[in-house]
């Protein structure tokens, strides 16, 4: 269906191939960005409008300028690490601001909101995959973050405003037309670090824990391609428009339902690179958990979303765009 999106947090990773996939469907993103972590090369699908989701006055000159239909919010901070060394930073920037982009929604009347959630608010795995039912128990303040967010939501929701929570597994791959891709700075993700590795445009990687519970020692993710994962919010978006009047808050996991270590991770960047990835190992980082592998049963039944480009895919992807991206 075809609407204006305001997209909070369009320049970065995700956001921005959300961009893409809304403009291809006939929409209009407009992109809502501070642009401290992403980029206006990135912007390409849509108006930038640089502003601060807690930024109320800005928020509704953007919403009266582009009477936005629907909004989705990918704004925040998102390194795990740095999380447990700046948790005020973390919670009020993720959590605290979000409730002016909230109260903004509820005052220019959305359709639908959608929110980037996290697997990490499970903390450590009880079941060999994460459904939506598991206990929540973050263990880091950047889930703790999304945790708060997923309440305000539901309180949000009782005053009718239609929301859904995506809980997303990790993010990885790129346009597989080549025309965005990953580019944190710094970056902290497996997927990137380990093709620069390969390719020799960044050191050796630092693998960080070869003591957890799991088969190979290494922690186990689900690893999801961001143009899945964009979809998901054009059905969420879909499902959300078309919900019954009243408001609504749902939870859906963003996985591809299968977990690699860390180490066949890398192995698998080393045999489609073609070159072996430099790496060393060094300690755990605090706020990890062992595993995490999604059960996305929910998103499959409830949104007709399927995921359809598999690691391999993946690495494929960010090999290319490591070679080209805007360094
Ligand atoms: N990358 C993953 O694997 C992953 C996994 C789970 C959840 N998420 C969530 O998805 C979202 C997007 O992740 P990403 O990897 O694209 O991150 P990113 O850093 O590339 O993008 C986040 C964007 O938000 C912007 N931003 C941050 N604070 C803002 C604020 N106060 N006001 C306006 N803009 C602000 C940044 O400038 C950046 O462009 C984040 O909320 C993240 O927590 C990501």
């Amino acid at each position: 269906m075809s609407r204006t999106v305001l997209v909070a947090g369009g320049a970065g990773y995700i956001g921005s191939h959300v961009c893409k996939a809304l403009a291809d469907a006939g929409s209009v993103p407009v992109c809502y960005d501070t642009l401290e972590k992403g980029h206006a090369w990135a912007v390409k699908w849509g108006p930038l409008e640089r502003g601060d989701i807690g930024d109320a006055t800005r928020l509704d000159e953007v919403f009266i300028r582009h009477r936005p239909a629907a909004v989705v919010h990918l704004a925040g901070y998102i390194e795990v690490g740095e999380s447990v060394r700046q948790p005020k930073r973390y919670l009020a920037n993720n959590a605290g601001k979000t409730d002016a982009l909230i109260a903004a929604a509820l005052r220019h009347h959305v359709e639908a909101f959608v929110f980037s959630s996290t697997c990490a608010v499970y903390g450590i795995p009880q079941t060999d995959l994460l459904a939506e039912t598991h206990p929540i128990a973050p263990i880091s303040p950047y889930a703790e973050s999304k945790v708060r967010v997923e309440r305000a939501l539901t309180i949000a929701a009782g005053h009718g405003l239609h929301a859904a929570s995506l809980r997303y597994f990790n993010a990885a791959g790129a346009d597989a037309g080549g025309e965005i891709g990953e580019a944190h700075d710094p970056e902290t993700h497996l997927l990137p670090l380990a093709a620069d590795a390969a390719l020799g445009l960044g050191p050796a990687l630092t693998l960080l824990g070869t003591d957890y519970p799991t088969p190979d020692g290494s922690c186990v993710r689900d690893f999801i391609h961001v143009s899945d994962l964009a979809q998901a919010h054009l059905k969420a978006l879909d499902w959300l428009v078309s919900a019954p009047k009243g408001g609504v808050h749902e939870i859906f996991n963003l996985g591809s339902g299968t977990g690699y270590s860390v180490l066949q991770a890398v192995a698998e960047t080393a045999r489609i690179a073609g070159l072996p990835v430099p790496h060393s190992f060094g300690p755990r980082r605090p706020g990890d958990s062992p595993k995490l592998v999604g059960d996305v049963t929910k998103a499959r039944l409830g949104l007709g979303w399927q995921p359809t480009r598999d690691l391999a895919t993946q690495i494929e992807d960010t090999l290319r765009w490591r070679r080209k991206m805007p360094r």
